[in-house]
């Protein structure tokens, strides 16, 4: 029996280690599916350090005390000694390196006040019925279809058209911007040369900064001012937000604001075709969607991984001492499904009530973009029960090689 408990406890840090390293081909099967794995590091190593100085902590307690804790960074310019300069920094780094999801306190503070009140309860109810509109549109247009990429058509186009009206990115450049985008974002397949990819990756990071910085120069030379999150940014005071600020935060919150959301919408889908009681149940009763979609966010969490932390001294979580200077990977997916917090956990439940998730994080960073985020799922659900024919799945679809993201690479389906 010893000798069975020492042989899993090999193969869960090892599976573990290829799971932290996209492009191994060992990673597939988590890949497909890592609740298992997930399940077995809550049991076995819920604080596992694998190597060079890198912790991946699975349980939701530990996961929530990371995140409320105060001994983190999120800052790994300063963790590396790397001074945060635009004139020396790569493009790629300079694209995140100075927005809020990159700084501490009182750099946060300061950023995450200047863009605040755009994202509020109140601040995106405004939004709700221009989403609505949006997402009519883009139901419509694949209505006729005999089969199509749900995630390519819906999913993905909706958040970026959302991002891009609310930034004052014009329309005409959203589908360039997302390439460029999807680029600094790419991750090394099999196969692929390193060199050319971070070069591609540069390429594509100093397109997009030069967008913005133009984009910014022209809001500040017109007369003017449309009521978007630019022109607002413009108005503020150099010193409480630099240029450098303005467009690394613009350029981070297109990127944040539409993958993730492409992948809640996606993921929730998925799970609801592969949960029909479920999807007849909100089909039955459409005041559940708002419900449903808290719960896809629990169940098939969109950034289910990697919410990095540095720590800044020595700290205990789960009763082992992480060394200072040491990252932590706080694992999201892993505590949305931990038995200890949720009843039934692996149960996906359009009805569940207790549904404290972290799937938007916690503490000082806990998602800007959250409100947002849910109009646009239930806008898209709402729509699909109520409007629309039932849908079904033309191919399985397969994942993405992300480690930070739960994400598909596309979504076939067909109307019944
Ligand atoms: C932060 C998830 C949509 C903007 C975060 C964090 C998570 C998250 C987990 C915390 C990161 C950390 O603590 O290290 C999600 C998910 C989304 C979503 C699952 C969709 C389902 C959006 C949208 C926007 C957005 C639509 C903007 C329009 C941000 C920003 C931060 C953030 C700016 C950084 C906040 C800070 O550092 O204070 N998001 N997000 N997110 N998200 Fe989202």
């Amino acid at each position: 029996f010893e000798v069975q408990e020492a042989e899993r406890d090999v193969a869960v840090e090892d599976e573990a280690e290829w799971f932290l390293t996209p492009g191994d081909p060992r990673r597939g099967v988590a890949r497909e599916d890592p609740y298992p794995l997930y399940a077995r590091l809550r049991e076995q190593r819920p604080v596992l350090e694998c190597s060079q100085k890198r912790w991946l902590v699975t349980r939701y307690a530990d996961v929530l005390g990371v995140l409320r804790g105060n001994s983190w960074s999120r800052d790994e310019l300063a963790a590396e000694g790397v001074a945060l300069d635009a004139a020396t920094l790569p493009p790629s780094r300079r694209l995140s390196a100075f927005s809020l999801l990159r700084r501490d306190p009182p750099d946060h503070t300061r950023l995450r006040r200047v863009v605040a009140p755009f994202f509020t309860a109140r601040g995106v109810a405004r939004w709700r019925a221009r989403v609505d509109e949006l997402t009519r549109d883009l139901l419509e247009a694949v209505r006729d279809k005999d089969s199509f990429d749900f995630y390519a058509e819906v999913s993905r186009r909706l958040p970026v058209m959302v991002i891009c009206e609310l930034l004052g990115v014009p329309a005409d450049d959203m589908d360039e911007f997302a390439r460029w985008a999807a680029t600094t974002l790419s991750v090394l397949e099999p196969g692929d040369d390193p060199a050319a990819v971070q070069a591609a990756r540069e390429a594509a990071a100093t397109s997009c900064l030069e967008f913005f910085n133009a984009l910014a120069d022209e809001r500040v030379r017109s007369t003017r001012r449309p009521d978007d999150l630019i022109s607002h940014m413009i108005g503020v005071d150099e010193d409480r937000l630099s240029r450098d600020e303005l467009v690394s935060t613009a350029v981070m919150l297109h990127i944040a604001g539409h993958e993730t959301t492409a992948n809640l919408v996606s993921n929730g889908l998925l799970t609801l075709l592969r949960h029909e009681d479920q999807f007849e149940l909100l089909r039955s009763d459409p005041s559940l969607v708002p419900n449903a979609v808290e719960e896809m966010l629990r169940f098939d969490s969109p950034a289910r991984n990697a919410l990095t932390r540095i720590a800044v001294e020595p700290v205990e979580v789960g009763g082992v001492t992480i060394p200072r200077g040491d990252t932590v990977y706080a694992v999201l997916g892993s505590a949305n499904r931990d038995g200890a917090t949720f009843t039934d956990p692996d149960t996906f439940d359009v009805s569940r009530t207790n549904n404290p998730h972290l799937a938007f994080g916690s503490g000082i960073h806990y998602c800007l973009g959250a409100n947002l985020a849910r109009i646009e799922a239930q806008a898209v659900f709402t729509r699909l029960i109520t409007d629309y024919p039932r849908l079904r799945l033309v191919a399985e679809p397969r994942w993405r090689d992300s480690f930070v993201l739960r994400a598909l690479e596309g979504l076939e389906v067909a109307w019944e």
